[in-house]
């Protein structure tokens, strides 16, 4: 039985793009594989803890080997319980808008918030950075109004889909697939097209992921 965490980073819900494709891949692995669990964090109503200055003083402290404060202790707690909860999973699935170039600041707070020294990555002089994750798979949906393909003029304005990757190879989550719905400024016939050829890939990769 395998555990799978769904991360919804866009606001639009009924509206989405990213979101119906991430609802057409849940619906067929849920028939797929009944017994594993399936648990989703919607960033827009997840109360998430600041990343303030004892939460990065305690991170210091951890990579220091010192001992926490009362404050920092309890700062560390609350981000590390966000975080063990993502490090438990065994897959992930991320629906992803592009936001000015990049990903939406709820998606950005919960990444701060989970990358956490000592849960999954962590710093020695001897070894540098080493992530502490592995056996773990990931599906990101993304979409965007335009097009930002290699070889396309803005491809170089892309921070959304190079972060992502690096971000999740930093803490050790390297089998990657993507789905990338784009560009939805085209003629809504166009779109609709993407959305099916989306939809119909998310479904087929349900079956083996
Ligand atoms: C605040 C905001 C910023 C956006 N910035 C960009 C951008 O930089 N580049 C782009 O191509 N599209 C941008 N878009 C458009 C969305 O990426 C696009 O509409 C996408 O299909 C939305 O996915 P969703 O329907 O799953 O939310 C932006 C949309 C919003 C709301």
């Amino acid at each position: 039985m395998a555990s799978l965490i769904y991360i919804e980073a866009s606001p639009l819900k009924e509206r989405s793009h990213t979101i119906e494709v991430a609802r057409e891949f849940l619906d067929h692995y849920r028939e797929r594989n009944p017994a594993d669990t399936i648990q989703t964090i919607d960033l827009w109503t997840t109360r998430l803890p600041a990343f303030d200055g004892v939460t990065i003083e305690a991170k210091f402290a951890v990579l220091r080997k010192n001992a926490f404060t009362a404050a920092q202790e309890e700062a560390w707690h609350a981000v590390r319980a966000v975080s063990r909860q993502f490090n438990a999973a065994d897959k992930y699935v991320f629906s992803v808008p592009m936001w000015n170039f990049s990903i939406p600041y709820p998606l950005k707070h919960y990444i701060d918030v989970i990358t956490l020294a000592g849960e999954n990555w962590t710093w020695s002089r001897s070894e540098g950075y080493r992530a502490l994750l592995s056996g773990k798979k990931a599906l990101l949906i993304y979409s965007s109004a335009g097009s930002y393909s290699l070889g396309e003029p803005a491809s170089h304005a892309d921070f959304q889909k190079p972060y992502l990757r690096h971000w999740l190879s930093f803490i050790g989550v390297d089998d990657l697939t993507e789905i990338n719905l784009a560009p939805t400024l085209a003629d809504p016939d166009v779109v609709a097209q993407m959305k099916s050829e989306a939809r119909s890939r998310a479904t087929t990769i349900a079956r083996s992921f």
